[in-house]
């Protein structure tokens, strides 16, 4: 091949990444892998063009140098990191999400917002241990100036157009903005990085048993990534609100509520509030017990988390596995 061409969703132009990556510098697969999975050996060089043209207004693949996927005998959801494995170029149109079912614009709406909401709230750059070598930088390097600017636009392009798309696909103004946000927060992210609420969704979508989303046009089970995300995180920032309220109080307030009379100190259960208050009127389900989930189950979630060190490490407030196991009891149930 000369090059590569992704067109679809999160998981295709993903594929596409890993496909550029393993037939232009062949090695064993999980050498490239994130670590404690794989080995997250640098790569060699560069790699063919890629080309990445989304077709749901989500994953914000187009811009990042990750990509995410299951290692299905492992039970394990994992991913491949590295600026090598970037697209050249991304073409966001929005003609490509006109035929979007409502619950996919759903999932992947809110994994946008939660892109941007955890990169704007992600450990700051400059309190991030830096590596020994500067080749070793991380791609996600926590939360800076620059990648604030596009977390920043993309929660409020969000919360002022996700309901607009969902109840009206034909709506092409909110549609264009919402593929936008996708962008603006894939590049905020891909730069800034993501944590708790990533981090706890990959055993989530990893574990599914049986639930299948009401009007997802598949006939397996499925726990649509933005929907494993946005059921962590209302719990999430709950808990890492203590670590920079006057950030998770000024998010709560991109998303469109008066804050003049706040108190700080409540920053986290408003962000939550808010977030909630979405699910329900988006369908979302009540909790992780609404899609399967149920208190025994969490041991096991939490040792799914555990090995998600690249975005746990940006988590901006120190949790132990007690904290992580009440963070996914908390998320339960909602409502
Ligand atoms: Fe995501």
């Amino acid at each position: 091949f000369d090059g590569f061409i992704g067109v679809g969703g999160g998981s295709i132009m993903d594929t596409a990444k890993v496909a550029n990556l393993c037939s232009t510098c062949p090695a064993d697969f999980l050498t490239y892998v994130n670590a404690p999975i794989g080995k997250a050996t640098l790569v060699p060089g560069p790699l063919k063009p890629l080309i990445c043209i989304p077709t749901t207004a989500g994953t914000g693949s187009e811009t990042t140098g990750v990509a995410i996927f299951d290692i299905v005998k492992m039970h394990a959801k994992t991913g491949i990191a590295s600026r090598a494995i970037r697209p050249v170029e991304g073409i966001i149109d929005p003609e490509n999400t006109r035929t979007l079912p409502p619950i996919i614009a759903a999932c992947t709406g809110f994994d946008v917002l939660v892109h941007a909401l955890e990169s704007y709230t992600a450990l700051p750059y400059n309190r991030r241990l830096a590596p020994e070598n500067p080749r070793l930088r991380p791609t996600y390097q926590g939360s800076n100036p620059i990648s604030d600017i596009w977390a920043v636009k993309a929660i409020e392009i969000v919360s002022s157009n996700i309901m607009r798309v969902i109840e009206n696909p034909a709506d092409d103004a909110s549609r264009s903005q919402m593929i936008m946000a996708a962008t603006f927060a894939g590049i905020g992210f891909g730069n800034a990085g993501v944590h708790l609420a990533h981090g706890m969704s990959y055993p989530v979508s990893g574990m599914v048993r049986g639930f299948k989303p009401a009007g997802y046009p598949l006939d397996y089970p499925i726990i649509p990534h933005g929907m494993a995300v946005i059921l962590c995180a209302p719990s999430v920032f709950r808990f890492t609100a203590a670590a920079n309220p006057a950030r998770h109080l000024e998010a709560a307030q991109l998303m469109g509520i008066e804050i003049a009379n706040s108190r700080i100190e409540d920053a986290g259960e408003i962000l939550a509030g808010l977030l909630v208050s979405l699910m329900q009127k988006t369908g979302m389900p009540n909790g992780l017990e609404a899609v399967g989930y149920t208190a025994s189950d969490v041991d096991k979630l939490v040792e799914g988390t555990l090995p998600q060190h690249r975005v746990n490490s940006l988590s901006p407030r120190l949790f132990t596995v007690d904290d992580l196991k009440k963070l996914f009891l908390n998320s339960l149930r909602y409502w």
